[in-house]
């Protein structure tokens, strides 16, 4: 946009240094707990370590989810897969406020992902969830885990999620009986489908047992070293 000045100026031109619009388009961190590594045995009898993503894991993450771009209608692993490529570039880029990145590892092995950001302290955005490995409801608790570290690590007051596949529509909405707010006036962040939520209330009063229902254990925050020095130079599958 161009407007003439309303007054005599000494400089015509004033320029900035890219550090200097950097924190203008960069998201400061404002409301981040850090989450805990955390273990649960799955029904094959393996270990499944959750914990955040290194930054060095970020490439290989890429390079795996950009391949079900082309190759992966099934299961709408091409949308999630094109997303959460989108979602790790904004966190790598310094694009997203308040990101929170999980994967879920095996004896060294990525078998799931899961990601979410804080919006504010009482609202956090359950973004994407995909299972690497099927069969063992790898997936169905890493979303748990996301819930847990909203409302029992973060405090915060609502988790808002929406779901593209129907996987994911059977495993949460569903298998959580997620109540949803009025359609359209409430909207998720991801392209507008509808809001399904757990709150503070109902989470302690429902959905508190799911991974107990649906893996048979409970996530453990024990974790020994040896599990943490295991899973501490990961691998895709
Ligand atoms: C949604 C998702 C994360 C759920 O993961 P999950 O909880 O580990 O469950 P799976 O997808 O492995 O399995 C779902 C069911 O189908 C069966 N199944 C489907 N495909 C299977 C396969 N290739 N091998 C074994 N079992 C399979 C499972 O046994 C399971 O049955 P159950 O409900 O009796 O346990 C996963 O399906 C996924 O990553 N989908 C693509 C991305 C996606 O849709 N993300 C969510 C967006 S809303």
């Amino acid at each position: 946009m161009y407007k003439e000045s309303p007054v005599e100026v000494s400089q015509k031109e004033i320029t900035f240094k890219v550090e200097e619009l950097e924190p203008f388009l960069s998201a400061p961190q404002l409301d981040m707990a850090t989450p805990k590594p955390c273990k649960i045995e799955l029904k094959d009898g393996s270990t499944m370590l959750i914990r955040e993503v290194k930054d060095k894991e970020i490439p290989m993450l890429l390079d795996y989810v950009k391949k079900f771009m082309e190759t992966g209608a099934k299961d709408f692993y091409d949308i999630v897969g094109a997303r959460i490529y989108a979602e790790l570039l904004g966190y790598l880029r310094n694009r997203l406020k308040d990101p929170y990145l999980f994967v879920g590892a095996i004896d060294g092995e990525i078998v799931g992902f899961a990601n979410g950001r804080v919006r504010d302290k009482d609202l956090n955005i359950s973004l994407h969830t995909m299972a690497f490995k099927r069969g063992l409801r790898i997936g169905a608790t890493l979303y748990y885990r996301k819930l847990v570290y909203a409302f029992e690590e973060q405090k915060n007051q609502e988790v808002w999620s929406t779901f593209e596949s129907y996987n994911g529509l059977k495993r949460w909405g569903i298998g959580m009986a997620q109540p949803s707010y009025p359609y359209p006036e409430y909207q998720h962040e991801l392209g507008g489908a509808r809001v399904f939520y757990v709150d503070q209330q109902y989470w302690n009063a429902a959905v508190k047992d799911y991974v107990k229902e649906m893996v048979g254990n409970e996530l453990d925050y024990d974790v020994e070293d040896e599990l943490l020095e295991k899973n501490e130079e990961l691998v895709m599958p």
